[in-house]
């Protein structure tokens, strides 16, 4: 996914934003920052202001430090719904104007119509060098439909229930098992990073023994921006493991994805083996890292607000609403870009051919045309569909299996840690972040 890091744009007129383009879910050094504070947490210290440090080294690039961009968005969302910058400051072209949209009605006006709104701009830039020519997120129709069509087979509804009992349900025990008799976890480290990477290496049906390289090459591609080298490296290098599981499915198809991808068909037409090993590296940053930051984002608000917690907790047929709830509330991702394929008007607002338009989904989310009160968290709120999977012909494929991660998630902490609270002693945890949002660490008593 492309995305620009920038919260708002200033609404003042003349200032330029700081801005500069950003195309993945990723951040530099997530695994070791991550795993450092969850560390410390083990021995029985606290995290310390240093290890917030090492975050930042990883977060800052990608997010920046902003706790809270909610009311700059707000301003610019009244202000100027459809803001128009001069310059893009985009690698690719610096001479057409950039537009900003913020309001839930417009976004999705345009997520709606790929024909006036070209993703293919994805490809063009950087993730193509890393990720290969077939990236779904990054594709125009005709070619789009067909790809779509063919790889959704294996996010078929029977699948996908099949995967919650037989992988997402283990995966996320297992990591609780480690720290279920400790009294106490840090769960950003020990839980919500490596839970949907486990996931992910379990769908694709790798062998166990694989799964810690698996993990490496999947962090070096999260980090393609702060170490692009390394990224296009350990891609080449995912390619070339799958290419013999490729092979195998093949010939002796099993139950997961690849074998899935393998033998869809759609009019008598199959994936080639590059889109299959395209769909799966795109995985990485599309399922792996959202969903990550998407499981924190629950506990958080959850956590940071006992009493509906507790409302959760005794009662478990709340958690699809505070699962929604939290994703309209604190996106993991919070934009999406396009590119004007003609001279088109938005709201008003005339948009000349090849401008890039940036969607701000986390305001749109925050609405209050649609939604009453926008920035306070309220799982009892009337449900309405928020914007953070998108909408459209590109709206996310793994919305399902996210939800179906961050569901299994909640309920087994709730179930295996009794009176789950946030440590009062641990390191002000917050969720933060300009493009992609998540907490900084969830220190945590329980029993
Ligand atoms: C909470 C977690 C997630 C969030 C917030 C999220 C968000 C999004 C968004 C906003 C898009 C649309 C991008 C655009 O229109 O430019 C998207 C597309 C996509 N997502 Fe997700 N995603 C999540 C989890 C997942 C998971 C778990 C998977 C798969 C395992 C996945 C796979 C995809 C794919 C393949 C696309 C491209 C679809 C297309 O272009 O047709 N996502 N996602």
């Amino acid at each position: 996914m492309l995305t620009v890091s920038s919260s708002a744009p200033p609404h003042g007129d003349q200032e330029r934003p700081q801005r500069d383009c950003r195309f993945l879910a990723v951040g530099p050094d997530v695994e070791s920052s991550v795993r450092a504070t969850a560390a410390q947490v083990i021995a029985g210290q606290e995290p310390s202001a240093g290890d917030d440090g090492d975050f930042q080294v990883f977060d800052d690039p990608v997010a920046g430090d902003a706790r809270d961009p909610y009311p700059e968005l707000a301003l610019a969302r009244a202000a100027h719904p459809v803001q128009r910058l001069e310059m893009s400051n985009m690698p690719h072209d610096q001479a057409h104007p950039v537009f900003f949209v913020y309001r839930y009605d417009d976004i999705l006006d345009v997520l709606r119509d790929g024909e006036r709104f070209s993703s293919g701009h994805i490809i063009e830039l950087i993730m193509g060098e890393v990720m290969g020519r077939y990236i779904l997120v990054g594709m125009d129709n005709p070619g789009h439909r067909r790809y779509r069509a063919l790889v959704s087979t294996a996010f078929r509804r029977s699948a996908q229930a099949r995967w919650e009992a037989e992988l997402i349900e283990p995966v996320a025990s297992e990591l609780i098992d480690r720290f279920a008799g400790r009294g106490r976890a840090e769960l950003v480290g020990e839980f919500t990073f490596p839970y949907p990477t486990k996931v992910t290496a379990g769908l694709l049906g790798l062998p166990g023994e694989d799964y810690q390289q698996f993990q490496r090459w999947s962090t070096a591609i999260l980090n393609v921006h702060s170490r692009r080298e390394q990224a296009i490296a350990a891609s080449a290098q995912v390619q070339d493991y799958l290419a013999g599981i490729l092979s195998e499915r093949r010939r002796a198809p099993r139950q997961d994805l690849i074998s899935d991808l393998a033998h869809a068909e759609l009019d008598g037409e199959r994936l080639t083996a590059e889109e299959i090993f395209s769909f799966v590296r795109l995985l990485l940053p599309a399922g792996v890292e959202t969903t990550y930051r998407s499981t924190g984002n629950l506990l958080y608000c959850l956590l940071s607000r006992p009493g509906q917690l507790d409302a959760v907790r005794a009662d478990r047929s709340l958690i699809p609403q505070a699962i929604e709830e939290a994703l309209r509330f604190e996106a993991p991702l919070l934009n999406a870009t396009r590119l004007a394929v003609r001279d088109t008007v938005l709201s008003g607002v005339p948009i000349p051919a090849g401008s890039t338009i940036v969607l701000m989904l986390g305001a749109a989310n925050r609405d209050q045309a649609r939604w009453p009160d926008p920035d306070r968290f309220d799982i009892f709120r009337d449900p309405k569909v928020h914007i953070s999977f998108g909408q459209g012909p590109h709206i996310c494929l793994g919305m399902h299996l996210a939800r179906a991660e961050m569901r299994v998630a909640l309920n087994l902490l709730l179930d295996r840690l009794p009176d789950l609270r946030l440590d009062p002693d641990g390191d002000d945890p917050h969720i933060r972040g300009q493009v992609f949002r998540s907490p900084t660490s969830l220190p945590v008593l329980f029993g």
